[in-house]
């Protein structure tokens, strides 16, 4: 992205879209009003990315007054009986017809002893046997695109289906190939609304838009099996799982599953492409502007890291406290806090010149007596040791995308973003 078009978007994001609820929003709220007022930093690595698309473009895509498609499913999340599932239909941009199934929960919501944790998969959760999914589910927690207040739920383990046809009425009765996205956003932010499925979706496709673990409740790490780490990269692979139990019957072909994602999501597919847990459940991928083999797509020093973020969350953080003490902690700190704590923090570390992605990244987590090791060495070395998942690769990025770096680090817009 050219930094001109980066800093006008940004300034076009702030007139139109961050100023009304900044006014609309007590002061008192504000965790760290300062970062907004003297330390754009966050605000624009935020707004770069989330300032895009509007409710107005969702309500713009959809057919308000129209029946809704519904559809049986045999077995939604292991259940034992059909679930009458009710989406809502949109409109791509060259008119074609297609149907959204949004907000539906691949995982048991994060919470209390399971924070930090590998998630458990779903279990039925249909009044009825029935489930309404016209509407996106909860982003995972993160500071507000407008400020420095926090957003989202940990019951944000959900993703969203469109697909062109409905499963009974599928060209020649052929299952659609998959495709699996993964947003970007730093592993800090970023949610499935910022994604409208209405140009993809003129092509023979199903996408499935997921959520995954941001920030310290996705990547917090103290090398114990209370915090392991990657936790994030794990909700991923418990979609990809969804996937392969639940596409069916949406009229998807588990078999031919392309995974693509952009920056974070980029680093976050090409470490897939190595992980033998995710072995099996992708048939492609697709990176867009970011690897697992960058800078940032590994904390080198997860339990200095782990550390630091347990200190700035206000919980006991000396070498030798025992980590039980410090779990014990972090795991009743308001997940708001949680996520403003370490934007705060990562801004912090922005202005000192460093890139702002310490304790919220994946890490090695093979530590002795782990009991679900993920990752056990760098990128580089599985490719060196001809390790990995043997499944088509593109993989790319744009000429001086950089810059976006670069506006992060020198603050030249003094208030506001602008
Ligand atoms: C889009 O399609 C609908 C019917 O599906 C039609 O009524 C409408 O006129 C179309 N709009 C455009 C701009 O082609
Ligand atoms: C513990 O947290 C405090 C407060 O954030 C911080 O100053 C200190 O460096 C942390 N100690 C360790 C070992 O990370």
């Amino acid at each position: 992205m050219r930094l001109e078009w980066f800093l006008l978007t940004t300034v076009i994001g702030t007139v139109f879209s961050v100023t009304p609820p900044l006014s609309s929003i007590p002061e008192s709220l504000w965790k760290y009003k300062e970062d907004l007022l003297q330390q754009p930093t966050n605000f624009v690595f935020n707004l770069g990315l989330q300032g895009a698309v509007t409710q107005d473009d969702w309500d713009r895509a959809t057919l308000a007054d129209v029946e809704p498609p519904v559809l049986l499913h045999p077995n939604l999340n292991g259940h034992t009986k059909p679930v009458t599932v009710t989406g809502k239909y949109m409109r791509t941009i060259k008119n074609r017809t297609i149907c959204a199934f949004q907000g539906i929960r691949f995982a048991e919501p994060p919470v209390a002893e399971k924070r930090f944790k590998k998630p458990e998969p779903a279990k039925p959760y249909f009044p009825e046997d029935k489930l309404l999914a016209n509407h996106l589910g909860e982003k995972c927690p993160q500071g507000a695109m407008f400020g420095p207040v926090g957003s989202g739920s940990e019951d944000c383990l959900n993703l969203n289906v469109y697909t062109p046809y409905l499963p009974d009425a599928l060209p020649n009765g052929e299952k659609l190939p998959v495709m699996m996205w993964i947003h970007g956003g730093g592993f800090t932010g970023g949610d499935s609304s910022l994604y409208l499925p209405t140009k993809l979706l003129d092509h023979d496709v199903m996408l499935v838009v997921i959520h995954y673990r941001l920030g310290s409740l996705g990547f917090f790490s103290l090398q114990s099996n209370e915090a392991p780490g990657n936790a994030g990269l794990w909700d991923q692979i418990e979609a990809l799982k969804w996937i392969r139990d639940n596409i069916d019957g949406f009229g998807g072909d588990k078999t031919r599953v392309t995974i693509f994602g952009e920056s974070a999501g980029s680093a976050s597919v090409t470490w897939l492409h190595l992980l033998p847990e995710a072995k099996g459940l992708f048939h492609g991928i697709i990176g867009e502007s970011g690897s697992s083999l960058e800078y940032w797509g590994l904390d080198p020093e997860p339990l200095v890291s782990g550390l630091l973020v347990a200190g700035i969350n206000g919980c006991p953080n000396d070498t030798d406290t025992p980590v039980a003490e410090i779990f014990d902690c972090m795991k009743d700190v308001p997940a708001d806090d949680i996520a403003l704590n370490l934007n705060h923090f990562l801004g912090e570390d922005r202005k000192r010149g460093e890139m702002g992605f310490r304790g919220a990244a994946p890490v090695i987590d093979n530590f002795p007596g782990a009991t679900t090791p993920l990752i056990s060495k760098p990128a580089e070395e599985y490719y060196m040791d001809g390790e990995g998942n043997n499944v088509p690769l593109i993989i790319g990025a744009n000429k001086q995308e950089g810059s976006f770096v670069l506006a992060s680090k020198f603050p030249a817009m003094p208030r506001y973003g602008i």
